[in-house]
């Protein structure tokens, strides 16, 4: 199998790929992809493509949408850099709030000076910042980040209310007791002194912090992006910081624009950034790419069913499709055969495992599939 990576991708992940595969950056007809922040085109999925697989969480770099119409199922990592980015979220948090880095910069500044310690010991008034503890911190968006991230914050002594509209059962778990959770987006506005961004980018949460999100915040309130820049309209920031309507904007995905505003804090996309997160991701993105091209196993696949049965037979036969074909399936009698179907969003994911060489023919004459992959145990 030949997969083509994009970026760097840490190589404890790459490790798993060593037989029966070929990696590199060069190749021209992968069977796979493994990438990070790529903007991967159109022109970049070619027909021998069965399977993206993002060493990440969010696939805005990636045209789920065409990679879905050609049969290419599309991974990500949820989890792999969730505690990566909530410490960073911590961090940003704490220098938004104690002026940390206008403070240090001043001590650049004078450095060379005789009377160093005095200066010091009369400007630190200068620095005076907040504590965070008792202040409300609104967090929006509860996947495995935005939880993270809301038990830390309670973990400091902060009130929490975490934003979802619903929220996975298995995530409800792992929430802290005193966590209030809730659908209504003015609650969140309205009594945050910092808000924190944790939903992904997609067309209809782009802007989704612009004037009217925040002329209904308090005043002076700290908003924190460490999702995706296009969350927060550029403009609209821009004004809130020029005319001081917020205290402080901090993202990791910093534009010309906002570089140099007063109470503006940008970071170079670093969330994901450290060892041991790009260590975590590579493994499971290339888990991810082998579970699929091997056995057609579907967890954390954002464009396909969730399908996460072993191969127990010699060969299984994994069908995408836009229609139902369990009618189709059926009225080919065929023989010793297990059949799985499921459906997400108008996609069916087919899976008949047989020990029956003979039935490959037949089920390859199935109508309406957008791909049919016949994998031998
Ligand atoms: C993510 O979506 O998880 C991050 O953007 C990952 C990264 O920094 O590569």
């Amino acid at each position: 199998m030949n997969i083509r990576t994009y970026n760097k991708i840490a190589p404890e992940g790459l490790k798993l790929l060593r037989e029966g595969y070929e990696v590199s950056d060069k190749t021209e007809d992968p069977n796979g992809i493994i990438l990070r922040s790529h903007e991967l085109t159109e022109s970049e999925l070619p027909e021998s493509l069965q399977v993206v697989s993002r060493a990440g969480i969010g696939v805005n770099n990636i045209p789920v949408a065409k990679c879905t119409e050609r049969g290419i199922a599309v991974f990500n990592t949820p989890g792999a850099n969730s505690n990566a980015v909530k410490e960073l979220v911590i961090c940003g948090l704490l220098l938004a709030s104690r002026k940390v880095l206008e403070a240090s910069q001043w001590l650049e500044w004078v450095a060379e000076e005789n009377d160093l310690q005095t200066r010091i010991e009369n400007s630190k008034k200068n620095y005076t910042g907040h504590e965070i503890k008792g202040k409300t911190v609104g967090v929006i968006g509860m996947g495995n980040i935005g939880i993270e991230v809301a038990n830390a914050l309670n973990g400091l002594g902060m009130k929490v209310i975490g934003y979802n509209r619903t929220l996975k059962p298995e995530l409800r778990e792992t929430l802290n007791d005193n966590i209030q959770l809730t659908s209504d987006l003015n609650e969140v506005y309205t009594n945050s002194d910092y808000i924190t961004l944790h939903i992904p980018l997609t067309e209809s949460t782009r802007n989704f912090i612009n004037a009217d999100a925040i002329n209904k915040m308090k005043e002076n309130v700290l908003i924190l992006n460490f999702a995706r820049g296009e969350l927060v309209n550029e403009n609209d920031i821009r004004d809130a910081l020029s005319n001081s309507r917020i205290a402080c904007y901090v993202t990791d995905f910093p534009t010309k624009n906002l570089i140099g505003l007063r109470n503006f804090i940008g970071l170079p996309h670093l969330g994901a950034s450290t060892y041991e997160a790009e260590e975590n991701c590579a493994i499971m993105a290339a888990n991810n790419l082998r579970n699929y091209l091997e056995e057609g196993i579907t967890i954390n696949t954002v464009n396909l069913p969730a399908f996460a049965k072993k191969m127990d037979r010699e060969y299984r036969i994994c069908l995408i499709s836009k229609t139902e074909l369990l009618s189709q399936i059926n009225e080919l009698n065929l023989k010793d055969v297990d059949i799985t179907s499921l459906e997400k969003n108008g996609i069916f994911y087919t899976v008949i495992d047989t020990d029956n060489e003979d039935e490959i023919n037949t089920i390859n004459d199935i109508k309406g599939v957008i791909r049919i992959r016949t994998l031998v145990k």
